[in-house]
């Protein structure tokens, strides 16, 4: 990897707001640009030379996406525009079906919005029971509270793959074992992990997988829903029009096809799936695992550094992954936010919509890091000098 295909890097900021979505590296704006310049067309409707160029770009990102996670087969993936509308319709397409008052899905505090509202609204809908896996003295999920929470009216388990605060890596392939066991449908969001950590649904036993293009060093406004086939087939779409359709008549007769293209209606965001691909090539390219070997030792040496500094209070110590959410004691976390940006450094403050970790935290807003590839230790550097400095917060800010 070479900091150069990063062009913005070129700027001098220092970007450690990678949770909230990372740079984009030539290859995948370059990409971009040639549809725009080179192709433009629509898919699935043109029976000319540029519509035939987008068929094959576009379709051949399905396959790309298969490989990467590991799916059986295309039809297990769906284009989305992000990891919350996957969320949402598995939320809405399968489980509001399926589910039946009193059944529960088991969620737990550090989740994002995205993977607790949908539950909340099922539950008021339809009456299911959200139940929290409880959070250990960490703040991480286990195995052992996974156990003891499910009961025979546990039919889901939906947790992100990496909490987007606490950055614990969770364990999918124990939880996959355990809801295959128990016949229990395994949500997966893996919107912080997909570009740092292998995920293999097959092996992990995921019923659906849902993670956003933009956290992957792609674009903004693509995602992917994975599902199990026979999953797939029995959720209903949520948006109808063109293209998702076989036929309809005025008698009010419609066939819809067929997954993932039922789920796709209207035009697709043909340059953000082909800008996709260009991602997952390009993190192929450097080796998901060496980048997340990567991050986690300069995660490491951030809090080597920062645990010298005596007001610095850190949440997330020994979490493996290149998440790390602190405080400097006593400063709100947004004027910490707005002191490092003096510096040109970016992070993230606030409570990151993970807003019931509140109650497992005792703190409601928290500064922080999230790393990626790019970063370095000199960047690390940078930041710790400047906290190193904090009493001059104030002066800075106000
Ligand atoms: N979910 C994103 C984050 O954690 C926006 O920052």
């Amino acid at each position: 990897m070479n900091r150069d295909d990063f062009p913005i890097l070129k700027d001098g900021v220092i970007y450690f707001d990678n949770g909230a979505t990372t740079l984009k590296p030539n290859c995948v704006v370059n990409e971009m640009v040639n549809y725009y310049t080179k192709y433009t067309s629509n898919i699935h409707r043109g029976d000319y030379d540029n519509a035939m160029k987008t068929n094959e770009v576009y379709d051949k990102v399905r396959e790309i996406v298969k490989d990467f996670i590991n799916a059986k087969d295309i039809r297990e993936i769906v284009y989305t525009s992000g990891a919350t509308e996957s969320i949402n319709l598995v939320a809405f397409g399968f489980f509001k079906k399926y589910l039946k008052k009193d059944d529960e899905v088991l969620i737990n505090k550090a989740e994002h919005a995205s993977n607790v509202l949908p539950w909340l609204v099922l539950e008021k809908e339809i009456g299911i029971k959200v139940k929290y896996i409880p959070l250990d003295e960490n703040h991480e999920l286990t195995i052992d509270n996974i156990e003891k929470t499910i009961t025979d009216k546990t039919k889901v388990i939906s947790v992100a793959h990496i909490s987007n605060v606490i950055g614990d890596v969770r364990n999918i392939d124990e939880i996959g074992k355990i809801c295959k066991s128990k016949n229990i449908y395994f949500v997966v969001d893996a919107a912080q992990s997909i570009s740092h950590y292998k995920i293999d649904v097959e092996k992990s036993n995921i019923s659906f997988l849902a993670f956003s293009g933009h956290k992957m060093m792609g674009p903004t406004g693509v995602g992917i829903l994975y599902g199990k086939k026979d999953l797939l087939e029995k959720t209903d779409p949520l948006k109808y029009g063109g293209g998702m359709n076989q036929s309809f008549e005025s008698n009010g007769d419609y066939i819809l096809k067929t997954t993932p293209i039922k789920f796709e209606a209207g035009t697709p965001p043909i340059a953000e799936v082909i800008g996709l691909g260009e991602a997952i090539k390009f993190i192929k390219s450097i080796g998901i695992e060496k980048i997340h070997d990567y991050e986690l030792k300069l995660k490491e040496y951030m809090v080597e550094e920062l645990s010298k500094i005596p007001n610095i209070i850190l949440y997330n110590k020994n979490s493996k992954s290149g998440i790390l959410a602190f405080n400097v004691e006593g400063v709100f976390s947004q004027d910490t936010s707005v002191y490092l940006n003096h510096y040109n450094i970016a992070i993230r403050a606030g409570n990151h919509c993970a807003k019931i970790l509140k109650d497992d935290l005792e703190i409601k807003n928290t500064c922080r890091v999230s790393l990626c590839l790019y970063n370095t230790k000199e960047e690390i550097d940078v930041l710790v000098k400047a906290l190193k400095n904090s009493k001059d917060i104030f002066k800075v800010v106000i």
